[in-house]
């Protein structure tokens, strides 16, 4: 049997932590390097930086280039940002070096949807190098989209589709926190949204396009609104106390209009502890379409956990690929791997 899959992990923060411990405990995957945009944590041991109680031998890297030449990875999972413009040069960098690439940015989910100009040529260089590059995760890259557009092809025609998505914020790090606004006064909420600092989910733009370009559908316009969510009673989760008065999460709604006609609408409310009043968490997606489709699940799918286990359990997909540019969409599909990673790959059984 080959080598174990040799894999970079790009961020502390909650999911870099949790994907880079996921990696450990894969059999035929190996964490042969993690890289932190700073060492916030004040550590060196990446065993350290990615929060386990020992040290790993590894160093925590704060030089990407120089984790890439060291550590010689074949895979990169890139957990630091949400931006194409924040994420592109590690990108850069990793496809560069000929690392294939899987990344959690929201952005990176469908980039074509705010960014077609980075979109070609990231393709572009992935082709050059001989490598490829997904964007994944929980929202965008699976619930508002991916799993509608599985649903989607048992229809034989659709009017409209839409899908409710309920979760709570509590396993997310600082960076989802403060683009939500959470903790916030509504005053402060308020300042935020001017700033440009609380944009709530990032990614409706995203699953938009994803769900329209794969069923053949032109939208013409998308209308979006966002309202706060203000906590009535204490609200305690890992990173942060809401009190009362508080903002505790966003209520989203994008819908996305064809022929002047509402055809995809998703709705997206996201807080900190919402059970402690009252409010489940849930996933439901109505396809109104021949047969009609409706799917509901309560509590919701665990946006951070799945979210680590789709970048990792997407490795052996990301690699079997040509190389090129992919989303969810593209690639078959990657099954939860309950057994040795190299078994995954498609020379598997080669000499
Ligand atoms: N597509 C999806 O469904 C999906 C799902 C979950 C998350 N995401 C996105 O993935 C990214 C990572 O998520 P996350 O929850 O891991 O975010 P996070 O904890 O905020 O970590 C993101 C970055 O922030 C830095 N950071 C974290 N905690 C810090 C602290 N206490 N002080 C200073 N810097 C700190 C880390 O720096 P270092 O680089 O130095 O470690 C890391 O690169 C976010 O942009 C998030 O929006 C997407």
């Amino acid at each position: 049997m080959r080598d174990p899959i040799r894999v970079l992990v790009l961020g502390t923060g909650n999911m870099g932590s949790g994907i880079a411990r996921l990696v450990l405990e894969k059999p035929g995957l190996e964490l042969v390097g993690v890289y932190g945009r700073s060492n916030w944590r004040g550590v060196s041991d990446a065993g350290e930086a990615i929060g386990l109680d020992r040290k790993l031998g590894l160093p925590l890297s704060t030089d990407l280039d120089a984790v890439i030449a060291e550590a010689r990875p074949e895979v990169g999972i890139q957990a630091t940002c949400s931006t194409l413009e924040e994420g592109i040069d590690e990108l850069a960098a990793l496809v560069s070096n000929g690392v294939n690439v899987i990344s959690i940015a929201e952005e990176m989910a469908y980039p074509m949807a705010h960014h077609p100009d980075i979109e070609a040529e990231l393709e572009e260089r992935a082709v050059a190098a001989g490598v490829s590059v997904l964007g994944t995760g929980v929202n965008p890259g699976f619930v508002l989209d991916y799993l509608v557009l599985v649903l989607s092809g048992v229809c034989s025609d659709i009017r409209s589709i839409s899908v409710t998505r309920v979760n709570d914020l509590s396993p997310y790090g600082p960076t989802v926190l403060v683009s939500e606004g959470i903790g916030l006064t509504p005053e402060e909420f308020e300042e935020g949204r001017e700033s440009g600092m609380v944009v709530g989910h990032r990614g409706f733009d995203e699953s938009i396009a994803m769900i329209a370009d794969a069923l053949g559908w032109e939208i013409d316009s998308i209308e979006e609104t966002l309202d706060p969510i203000v906590a009535e009673v204490r609200r305690e989760a890992l990173l942060v106390t809401v009190e009362p008065g508080e903002i505790a999460g966003c209520a989203q709604e994008a819908v996305a209009y064809r022929d002047g006609e509402p055809v995809i609408t998703l709705f997206h409310a996201q807080e900190v502890c919402p059970e402690v009043e009252g409010r489940e968490t849930a996933d439901a997606i109505e396809i109104d379409g021949t047969p009609p489709v409706s799917l509901y699940g309560s509590p919701e799918i665990a946006g951070g956990a799945a979210t680590i286990s789709l970048a990792v359990n997407a490795i052996p997909q990301v690699l079997n690929a040509p190389p090129g540019l992919y989303c969810m969409a593209d690639l078959p599909v990657s099954p939860a791997m309950l057994a040795d990673a190299r078994g995954f790959l498609a020379d598997a059984n080669d000499d």
